[in-house]
């Protein structure tokens, strides 16, 4: 069985959706702090699923979801992912990322399970110093977030030398789109993510730009967005490479391309079929210019490569918008 912590939350949910569709039994570990029940509950009816409402600070809540399942391998979403709340609150960040992952890992030593596939990020690279990023770039996070990840991919490498456990860290760039059949989508209160707040701008709500004299083609900031099923067919992807005997490793995923918020927010009003309100704000704190990812180690090592475009993303984040809209309404 694959155990996925934060299996009820934006990415983990798109992962544990493609595993139930090809047939595998899945547990996913969720205390529902950032995940929603109702995702957990579309799931159920997508294959067999076992869900287990726990908290990794709490050991035994882990250690539970362990003792009464045959657990192989593990897929390790859950965390708390917001910069700018990082910044302000980093015992928050320290206590849940660090402190849980490392209850995680204890449990799965306890329990002889000695591969996990882990949810790292951009972030642990900090402020870009060449482009596009390779996974040889130093690692400097700049935000306790970064930091965080950084530290359990440290405390992952001590854990292989010390004890034979095996991870793969996926580092992904800016996440995008959703199910393509809108039964899950991104679900974040509040939300602070470029798509999902272009799409949801009202003229009582308008979208702020966060900057437009940035060193840039257009001057805003350049992220690469990778498809969230694309992002879940390379979990899958690492999780095959770790069941076939694969070393400890990490690999970014992103698509080796750049966009601009504004041609995001262009394509989003494509989308739309209508112009979306717009206020051109100052920079927002920490946002680096430009990161993009160069991909070519996971397309080489784990055959994974990206197939949807931003279109595609940004037409499937806004059919999620609607069916979440109606839900909430109903
Ligand atoms: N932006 C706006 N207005 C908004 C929201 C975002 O202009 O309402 C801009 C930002 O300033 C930035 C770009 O859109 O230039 C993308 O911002 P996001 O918040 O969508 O994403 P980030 O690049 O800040 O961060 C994402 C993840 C982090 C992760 C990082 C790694 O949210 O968890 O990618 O690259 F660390």
């Amino acid at each position: 069985m694959i155990l996925v912590t934060g299996g009820a939350g934006y990415i983990g949910s798109h992962l544990v959706m493609a595993l139930l569709e090809q047939g595998e039994n899945v547990i996913v570990f969720d205390s529902l702090e950032v995940g929603h029940i109702e995702t957990i509950e579309t799931l159920k009816k997508y294959g067999n699923l076992k869900f287990v409402q726990g908290n990794l600070k709490n050991l035994d809540d882990i250690r539970g979801a362990f003792l009464v399942n045959k657990i192989d391998t593990v897929v390790h979403f859950a965390a708390y992912s917001q910069v700018a709340e990082s910044v302000k609150n980093p015992q928050k960040y320290y206590y849940n990322n660090v402190y849980g992952t490392l209850n995680l890992l204890n449990a799965m030593l306890e329990f002889g399970v000695k591969k996990i596939v882990f949810s790292s990020t951009a972030a642990t690279y900090g402020e870009p110093e060449y482009t596009p990023i390779d996974e040889n770039h130093p690692q400097h996070p700049i935000n306790p977030y970064g930091k965080t990840k950084l530290m359990i991919e440290h405390i992952m490498d001590d854990y292989d030398t010390a004890y034979g456990l095996k991870s793969v860290r996926l580092r992904y760039f800016n996440v995008a789109g959703a199910d393509s059949k809108a039964r899950i989508g991104e679900w974040h209160e509040p939300e602070t993510h470029l798509i999902p707040n272009i799409l949801k701008a009202t003229s009582d709500k308008v979208f702020k730009m966060f900057g437009e004299d940035y060193d840039t083609k257009d001057g805003t900031c350049v992220r690469d967005y990778i498809n969230v099923e694309d992002l879940a067919q390379a979990h899958i992807k690492a999780i095959d490479y770790l069941k076939q005997g694969g070393e400890t490793n990490f690999f970014n995923l992103g698509t080796n391309d750049g966009s601009s918020v504004k041609e995001v927010f262009a394509a989003c009003e494509k989308v739309k079929g209508e112009s979306i309100p717009l206020e051109v704000c100052p920079r927002r704190e920490g946002d680096p210019a430009t990161l993009v990812a160069d991909n070519k180690k996971a397309k080489d090592v784990l055959s994974w490569a990206p197939e949807k475009d931003l279109e595609h993303s940004i037409k499937t984040a806004y059919d999620w918008e609607k069916e979440l809209k109606s839900r909430i309404s109903e």
